[in-house]
């Protein structure tokens, strides 16, 4: 059962010159959540954040930090500061020290932890948010995005229990933007509750476990990101617009073109709705021609373990590949790998990237980056690397995926719960230490370990 975190009764907090900024909010935020508030500008984000970390001291009402009310002498306050990390709106708030390196290692530096631990803390930290070519130097001078990555890497080093980031994605740009998003889902992967405020409705949508609209200094509605963006009557008079996902399924659902299901939360899903239930694509031999009935266990030439299926009818040919007219839906299309660099086995990795069977990778979590660049491992997949992942299998390739840590289990959860809402059938396995976690046999390697790039 879930275990509440951050908790608060009756909140109020009215500034000293007189203007309310939260006006009661009663909340409870569970352990390991991925929340995001929205709502239009003066709402009471910023205000109800910093409340949340003892920044700000309640007008009336409480916080409650594991069940405990938040106490403010210095000491209490210190301690709220090291497990309920802040990421401010403002980098310029939060940024001071003479350079990027002491600004991050601040932090650990005060926890008292011995010079190494604090080393390789700003070294991961630094190393997440991209910016390890940026140490020496001074803060101030530093453009606003890279001064948002410093500010983030500044609280990651410090390993709160819960990172709450005001507008985490301001002043970056969209590579950047993905890349924190990444590094989120990566700290939340590995347990630590993430809460955001983000006037990016398609990335709340996308993200969250759960979204709270502020309107006004009050919670105006909060449920699950489908039910709140689902329904416009939530969102009127809130400024904000439904994500762009949504709009398109609306459109399509009204035109009865949509099957019935649950309302899209990414584009693998949206298309999931979309996908006739009799045509697939497929890769095909090469001698294949349009009109020709084949089995698809025949012609689908990557990995082992085929299906036993029903004939198929080519209906178009494109570039090596087909779309079939198949009446069982639980034709496999595509295979996806999972490499898990935390174990794997560099030798079966090197014959994975010469096998021709592979037609794409795709390299995800700051680590695993790290780790193709170090390797010249190029990654055709930039962002968003699960979706795209479903995307491609949907069209009949086969894609390698290299990761690590929690990250391995969750992309092959994504995949198969995919494969279980949409009836479609992507071949999911995974090489490396997440093999046995992740509860799937190892590929063997192929022979033919030529050059691919
Ligand atoms: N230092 C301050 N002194 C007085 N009023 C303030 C102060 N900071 C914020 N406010 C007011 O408190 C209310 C809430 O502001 P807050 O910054 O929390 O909103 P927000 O939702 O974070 O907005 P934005 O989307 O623009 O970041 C607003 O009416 C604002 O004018
Ligand atoms: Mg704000």
């Amino acid at each position: 059962m879930a275990t509440t975190l951050l908790e608060t009764k009756g909140l109020r907090y009215v500034y000293p010159d007189g203007t309310p900024a939260i006006r009661g909010v009663d909340l409870r935020i569970e352990d390991g959540e991925r929340i995001a508030f929205v709502g239009p500008n003066g709402s009471g984000k910023s205000t109800l954040f910093l409340l949340l970390n003892g920044t700000l001291r309640p007008t009336a009402g409480e916080v409650l930090f594991r069940g405990r009310p938040l106490q403010y002498d210095p000491r209490s306050l210190r301690e709220t500061r090291r497990r309920v990390g802040i990421v401010f709106q403002n980098s310029d708030d939060q940024l001071f020290a003479p350079t990027v390196r002491q600004d991050v290692a601040f932090g650990p530096v005060n926890l008292g932890l011995p010079m190494e631990e604090v080393e390789e803390r700003v070294e991961m930290a630094l190393e997440g948010v991209g910016i390890s070519g940026l140490k020496g130097r001074p803060p101030h001078h530093l453009s606003g995005g890279q001064k948002k990555r410093a500010a983030i890497a500044g609280v990651m080093a410090m390993e709160p229990e819960v990172m709450i980031l005001d507008e985490p994605l301001s002043n970056l740009d969209p590579a950047g933007s993905e890349e924190v998003m990444e590094l989120l889902e990566e700290l939340s992967q590995r347990g630590t509750t993430i809460i955001i405020s983000t006037h990016d409705v398609d990335l709340a949508y996308r993200w969250s476990d759960r979204v709270c609209l502020l309107a006004d200094g009050m919670v105006m509605d909060e449920g699950r990101p489908e039910d709140i963006f689902g329904d416009p009557r939530h969102l009127s008079g809130s400024g904000l617009r439904q994500p762009l996902i949504l709009e398109v399924y609306d459109e399509i659902s009204k035109r009865d073109l949509a099957a019935f299901g649950k309302r899209p939360r990414t584009v693998s899903e949206l298309v999931g709705h979309l996908s006739p239930p009799n045509l697939r694509w497929m890769k095909v031999p090469p001698e294949t021609e349009v009109g020709e009935r084949i089995h698809p266990e025949g012609i689908d030439s990557v990995g082992p373990g085929r299906d036993k299926s029903e004939e198929v009818l080519v209906i178009h040919l494109q570039g090596g590949r087909a779309v079939v007219e198949t009446l069982d839906k639980s034709v496999r299309i595509g295979r996806v790998i999972v490499y898990d660099t935390d174990g794997g086995d560099p030798q079966a990795l090197s014959s994975l990237l010469a096998d021709e069977r592979i037609d794409l990778v795709g390299v995800m979590g700051t680590k695993s980056r790290a780790f193709a660049e170090k390797n010249q491992i190029v990654s055709d997949i930039g962002s968003n690397v699960i979706d795209r992942t479903i995307l491609r299998a949907l069209c009949g390739e086969a894609v390698l995926v290299i990761t690590n840590g929690g990250m391995v289990e969750h992309a092959k959860r994504r995949i198969e719960e995919y494969c279980r809402q949409s009836g479609m059938k992507i071949e999911v396995s995974v090489v490396g230490r997440g093999a046995d976690r992740a509860g799937s046999t190892p590929v063997p390697a192929p022979a033919n370990a030529g050059k691919r790039r």
